[in-house]
């Protein structure tokens, strides 16, 4: 494997629509030779760089560093390429592995297979070397390998993450309809927050806006809460090269900014105030249960709210359509010199905001496909500074 000080070429994943915030997230961070792609950025960097992609991206939901690169047109080619890299320069006998296909091509119908007959090639080879091979660990493996074949073309990565980088460490219960962590920072990126101004979320649910909000308020990278990345069980794992990570005092205590949360789930609220907790951010956070209906928000100049309102799934139409209205007077009527950000994939409801969006974005919570609209309330006027069309 590399020297610490060589640079290689590395893959960020994200969500589709974060790929620009991840890109400048990178960018920042200090990566070189950047190029944006489809729900990922590649870059390049070091080792160091790898464990501090993975420490302090908030976007990213895994880093890959790809070993290899072949063409490929059927199984044995396949079986045969997976035998020429030596496996046991990565990983011995001893420790456990995976292996994660992701498929685009005719030649290959289903990824299952794949990973069967990578599975075969790397276990044969060490069985040849060895008379034993690895054993396999679906949940948590030492060393978890990644296929991608795009038509002819295949890529093996080390997964350096191991468990997706969502996986902050700072849930331990949920509530219904979390939203992805990964997810919520790359909302509070894409509206453009300046970090100073007040941050409500009014609908907070278990806290992830919130929660995500007050991290990047006071600089506190995502990666301090993990119990371990999986760059960790590599041959090569530095620990004082991330130890290094860890000391670096990058936090920047603000106390100035206002991060507040409410829902009118007694529930919802409970949980937040755990995880608010298990994140040491119960001094940076102010969190209560009301509705929507009877919240104030604090009387500042200026002021950002990011949610996620339900979208109605479980409730009926004509109820759902009547809440997003009052929330759009609500809106109107409370929130002079506010942006609004609201994530929804209801779209007849979002209509019925009575406001016309001065952007939105689209973004995937899960398979939902959503609208993220920004509603920018003027002082002075009940209405938007562009008509009032929707
Ligand atoms: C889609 S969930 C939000 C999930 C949240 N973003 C999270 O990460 O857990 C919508 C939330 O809106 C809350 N809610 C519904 N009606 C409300 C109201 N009238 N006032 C305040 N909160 C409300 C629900 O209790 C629920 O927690």
């Amino acid at each position: 494997m590399d020297s610490s000080s060589s640079k290689f070429k590395m893959v960020a994943k994200t969500f589709r629509g974060l790929e620009n915030v991840l890109y400048k997230e990178l960018k920042q961070l200090g990566a070189t030779d950047l190029e944006l792609g489809n729900r990922m950025v590649e870059f390049t960097g070091d080792k160091e760089f790898m464990y501090r992609a993975n420490f302090h991206l908030r976007t990213a939901l895994r880093i890959l560093k790809p070993i290899a690169e072949f063409k490929v047109k059927d199984d044995t080619q396949l079986y045969n390429k997976i035998q020429s890299i030596d496996w046991s320069t990565y990983f011995d006998l001893e420790n456990t592995f995976s292996i994660d296909s992701v498929i685009f091509s005719d030649h290959f119908s289903h990824s299952n297979f794949v990973t069967q007959r990578v599975k075969d090639a790397i276990a044969d080879q060490f069985r040849e070397k060895f008379q034993k091979r690895p054993y396999v660990d679906i949940e948590d493996p030492d060393i978890k390998i990644g296929i991608h074949i795009s038509h002819d073309l295949c890529t093996v990565s080390l997964d350096s993450s191991g468990d997706s980088l969502h996986k902050r460490g700072y849930r331990q219960i949920t509530n219904k309809a979390p939203l992805n962590e990964v997810l919520a920072a790359g909302m509070i990126l894409l509206s453009g927050w300046d970090k100073k101004s007040t941050f409500i979320d009014p609908m907070c649910g278990s806290g992830t806006l919130i929660i995500e909000a007050a991290l990047m308020a006071n600089n506190i990278p995502p990666g301090i809460y993990r119990k371990k990345f999986g760059f960790e069980t590599w041959k090569d794992f530095d620990n004082e090269l991330l130890e290094n990570i860890y000391e670096e005092d990058n936090v920047e205590p603000n106390p100035e900014v206002k991060v507040i949360g409410s829902d009118i789930s007694e529930i919802a609220i409970r949980i937040a105030q755990e995880n608010i907790s298990n994140a040491g951010l119960k001094r940076k956070i102010e969190i209560k249960v009301d509705p929507i209906e009877n919240f104030t928000p604090p009387n500042t100049e200026n002021g950002i709210v990011v949610t996620n309102p339900p979208y109605g799934e479980r409730i009926k139409i004509n109820e759902i359509n009547a809440f997003y209205k009052s929330l759009g007077d609500n809106f109107k009527t409370k929130y002079k010199g506010f942006e609004i950000w609201l994530l929804s994939n209801n779209n007849d409801a979002i209509k019925r905001v009575g406001l016309h969006p001065s952007s939105r974005v689209t973004l995937f919570n899960g398979a939902l496909e959503c609208k993220f609209l920004n509603y920018s309330i003027y002082e002075g006027s009940k209405k938007t500074k562009n008509k009032n069309t929707e």
